[in-house]
């Protein structure tokens, strides 16, 4: 039995082309089946239902990843909710993320999943920890403060309407930032000792006509004062791309009635 993860890349974005081609050298890397489908920018509704009906039903295809954001027109709920529940291995489902906010057993967002195994691995346990999530996004800030949650941390999540984010993140022992905004956080917000997790990753102009890609958080002022630091690149992006794995893993022993293996859940 071999693992299958279908992914969808709608649009010719050069980012989320990257993206797309790396997950599926990874998964045919560790030996499952990637199956591509790329659909132009100008796809219908309808034509992208279809497909996701033809993976639903495809029982060599055990993970579906639709790669977001979608072109304007395309509704992102409806399309994400028309995934099996049990295919969803990027856990954005509206069933998975409500057995997630209700502490039940669900599939996980990939990167938040990432996260929680890092932060575990350096912790052991979270339990009272103080934890600060910057962003609410579906894809990130939210599931993560749900995961941290049933970890029993204090967790607060803060955003772009939060008046005194620098002292809220000085009082945390662990930051995830989330929200897209280069550089954001800054060195001495961090509490000495704390563990930051980076999951921002823009694009900036160095000034000479160069571009970087740095994190939400200033790294080089930040590492100088935290305990543990993930760097962009090269922080999280991996841990996300092994949790989609291990969900599609998850994902073919459930369909095929085989015992699971708990290192691959949380
Ligand atoms: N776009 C940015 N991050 C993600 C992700 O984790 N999953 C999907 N499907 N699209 C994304």
């Amino acid at each position: 039995m071999t693992p299958g993860l279908a992914v969808v890349l709608v649009r010719d974005d050069p980012a989320s082309q990257v993206y797309v081609r790396s997950k599926g050298k990874q998964t045919v890397e560790v030996g499952m089946n990637s199956y591509e489908h790329k659909l132009p920018a100008h796809t219908t509704e309808a034509k992208l239902l279809a497909l996701i009906n033809q993976l639903n039903t495809d029982s060599a295809v055990h993970g579906i990843l639709v790669q977001l954001p979608l072109p304007e027109h395309l509704d992102e709920a409806v399309v994400i909710n028309a995934i099996d529940s049990a295919k969803d291995v990027d856990g954005f489902h509206i069933s998975n993320a409500g057995l997630l906010a209700t502490g039940q057993q669900a599939m996980l967002p990939c990167t938040p999943f990432g996260c929680l195994m890092m932060l575990r691995e350096h912790y052991g346990s979270l339990s009272g920890l103080n934890a600060v999530v910057i962003g609410r996004s579906n894809i990130v800030g939210k599931p993560m403060a749900q995961l941290l949650l049933k970890d029993s941390c204090t967790v607060t999540v803060v955003h772009s309407r939060t008046r005194n984010i620098p002292e809220i993140v000085s009082g945390a022992d662990i930051v995830v930032a989330a929200l897209g905004q280069p550089l954001f956080v800054k060195g001495e917000w961090i509490k000495p000792g704390a563990t930051v997790i980076d999951v921002g990753i823009n694009r900036i102009e160095q000034g000479d006509g160069i571009t970087r890609l740095v994190g939400d958080v200033d790294y080089e002022a930040a590492k100088k004062i935290a305990g543990a630091i993930t760097p962009v690149p090269g922080g999280v992006g991996p841990m996300t791309i092994a949790c989609l794995l291990a969900n599609t893993v998850t994902a073919c022993c459930r369909a095929h009635s085989l015992p699971e293996s708990s290192f691959l859940s949380a």
